[in-house]
């Protein structure tokens, strides 16, 4: 019998960026008792990663904005395949979920007459993103941090599941090892939520840290749930590029909200290039109209530079292939133009870009607020996830088994706006905790078979096992997995090369299961990411066969093969599920038809 620690709790949560803290917070709000599990430290979560803004039609900025042209906004991005009840939920409610972050203690920018301040960012009709400078993201986790520990919630930090624990269709539990000493810990729960975040550790070049390997798309995927729409994965198109070291960390989308411009070595604004001149008003171009050029039908001033990040992300793409580029490969993004406009723009750049500004001056010794920055495409969030019950976000196949934030699919279809994810994470994090601990009431008492824990542990001791010379070891076999997908299943994708990614991930799938870490379960890095090598070639799988089959460019997805977008295309979902022999299987769905009122909206909004 394998030695484990026994922890139970009503509900437990898997992940503590925003979407698990909030999720945890809501649960312990109901009396039940609630267990966080992180893989790192609290607090070290992708969502500071989301810096510019969190998205909600509070209408501070422009009295036009509501529920509406927020939800019509987030599907014309998400191209149509989002879940519309999700997206009604999130633009419903996000204005309630970041005033009660307020009432928690979050500091957040202000307009001159006292109320939160709201920025531009791609795709949003108004400027929509409360803010504080570019740190929205790290306030609104420290805000959960301080109002989470307050509610008896208990934090298991350091702590990597490698597999959910299951009784007949029912999460029941975790099994995991503490990262220090590699002790065996059993949680048992009698519901759990997944709030793991995403993927981008799959690619080569990421704005995600050593934490996010698909985690929870994995875990959920090997219990018997369904992920969809996995070939959704977004390139931010702003990630710095120099020096090597520091490639793919986020430059904010808050810069081109702030003014910053995109432009190629010839000095040129490359992303007026596509732009109907009639929607071109130069005349706004004045420090009173924000020096913001009008982009579309709509009296909202943008500029180019804010158009959604998929078309902002293949544009620099273009530049760089056509012998535009910046000479480490990227475009750039100037801020320090404002100059012109503003009185004492130096202060203001620091003002309202901080972390830019320290990020660029200490990491590639460049001062944002006399030079322009490089920069180019980094992967940085999936759309795609675990399927689940837009109102409940139960899994649709796993009774118990819940799942909020990033690693959830569904609201955001096949692009996400920027902003829209910390609002997604305040919104289905609260609705998940709730739901949860609705099940955990409801449902009765559970048991965790003792072979499902000896199981796990013989597999998790397996690397330790093998011999660790007769391959080239975990992070080499990590870093060629990294390659094959920025190269193959990246912002550019095609048939042969998908076939050849996925052809070339079942034979690391067979490597890896043979791969020896070396050493013993304490303080040992390389077994931690030998049991990685599991999640990440799962979602790898996942994103390459979604990618495959979708024989059409659509938002994040792009086929150089099929350059349209095709309508056919444009009503289902992928659905993929584990087949009856442990191989994957995808499906298509059709999307359940959009109730009239919301589609009355979206005919409104144009
Ligand atoms: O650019 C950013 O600040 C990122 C925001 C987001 O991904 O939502």
């Amino acid at each position: 019998m394998a030695e484990h620690q026994l922890i139970e709790h009503d509900v437990i949560v898997i992940g503590a960026g925003g979407a698990g803290l909030r999720a945890a917070i809501e649960a312990a709000s109901t009396g039940a008792s609630v267990g966080l599990v992180c893989k790192s430290l609290l607090g070290k979560a992708h969502t500071v990663m989301a810096e510019g803004g969190v998205a909600a039609a509070l209408a501070n900025a422009d009295e036009r904005d509501n529920w509406m042209v927020h939800f019509a906004d987030t599907m014309r991005g998400g191209q149509y395949l989002n879940s519309w009840r999700m997206a009604e939920l999130h633009a419903q409610e996000a204005p309630d979920r970041v005033r009660e972050l307020e009432a928690w203690g979050a500091l957040l920018d202000r307009t001159k007459d006292g109320r939160m301040n709201q920025r531009n960012f791609g795709g949003h009709a108004y400027p929509r993103l409360a803010h504080v400078g570019d740190r929205t993201g790290l306030e609104m986790i420290r805000t959960l941090q301080d109002h989470g520990i307050h509610q008896g919630i208990d934090v298991h930090m350091e702590v990597t599941v490698t597999r959910l624990l299951k009784d007949g269709d029912r999460c029941v539990g975790a099994f995991a090892y503490d990262r220090e000493r590699g002790r065996f810990k059993v949680f048992k729960g009698k519901a759990v939520v997944l709030a793991t975040g995403g993927l981008g550790r799959a690619f080569l070049v990421t704005s995600n840290s050593w934490e996010y390997t698909g985690d929870g798309h994995s875990l959920a995927y090997h219990a018997g749930a369904e992920l969809v729409d996995m070939e959704f994965v977004q390139f931010h198109p702003t990630g710095m590029v120099w020096p090597p070291s520091v490639r793919g960390i986020l430059v904010t989308e808050g810069v081109r909200g702030e003014g910053g411009i995109l432009k190629n070595s010839e000095g040129r604004r490359f992303m007026f290039d596509d732009i109907p001149p009639l929607y071109v008003d130069q005349t706004a171009d004045t420090p009173e109209e924000g020096w913001r050029y009008v982009i579309g039908d709509r009296d909202a001033r943008r500029p180019p530079e804010l158009l959604t990040r998929d078309h902002v992300a293949r544009k620099i793409v273009k530049e760089v292939k056509e012998g535009r580029g910046s000479p480490h490969g990227g475009a750039f993004l100037d801020i320090a133009w404002i100059k012109e406009h503003i009185k004492d723009s130096e202060a203001h750049i620091k003002k309202k870009l901080p972390s830019m500004y320290h990020q660029f001056k200490e990491l590639a010794g460049i001062d944002i607020t006399k030079e322009p920055m490089e920069v180019g495409p980094t992967t940085h969030y999936a759309m795609g996830g675990i399927r689940v019950d837009p109102d409940s976000q139960m899994t649709t196949t796993v009774r118990g088994l819940f799942a909020a934030g990033e690693c959830a699919g569904g609201l955001h279809g096949a692009n996400r706006l920027g902003g829209n994810s910390l609002s997604d994470l305040l919104v289905f994090g609260k609705r998940a905790g709730e739901y949860a601990a609705k099940f955990a009431q409801e449902s009765g008492s559970v048991a965790i078979g003792q072979d499902q824990i000896d199981l796990a542990a013989r597999e998790a001791l397996a690397p330790l096992e093998r011999d660790p010379g007769a391959d080239v070891g975990p992070y080499r076999l990590q870093y060629e997995l990294q390659e094959l997908m920025q190269d193959k299943a990246g912002i550019a994708r095609e048939e042969d090369g998908l076939k050849q990614a996925l052809d070339q991930i079942h034979g690391l799938q067979q490597r890896a299961r043979r791969m020896g870490a070396g050493g013993s379960r304490e303080y040992n890095p390389g077994w931690h990411t030998t049991l990685d090598l599991e999640s990440l070639l799962t979602v790898a799988e996942a994103v390459a066969m979604g990618a495959l089959e979708r024989r059409e460019s659509r938002g994040a997805h792009s086929r150089i093969d099929h350059l349209e977008k095709k309508k056919e295309w444009g009503s289902f979902n992928h659905v993929i599920k584990m087949g009856p022999g442990g191989e994957m299987e995808i499906r298509r769905e059709e999307i359940p038809p959009i109730r009239q009122d919301l589609k009355d909206i979206i005919e409104e909004q144009g």
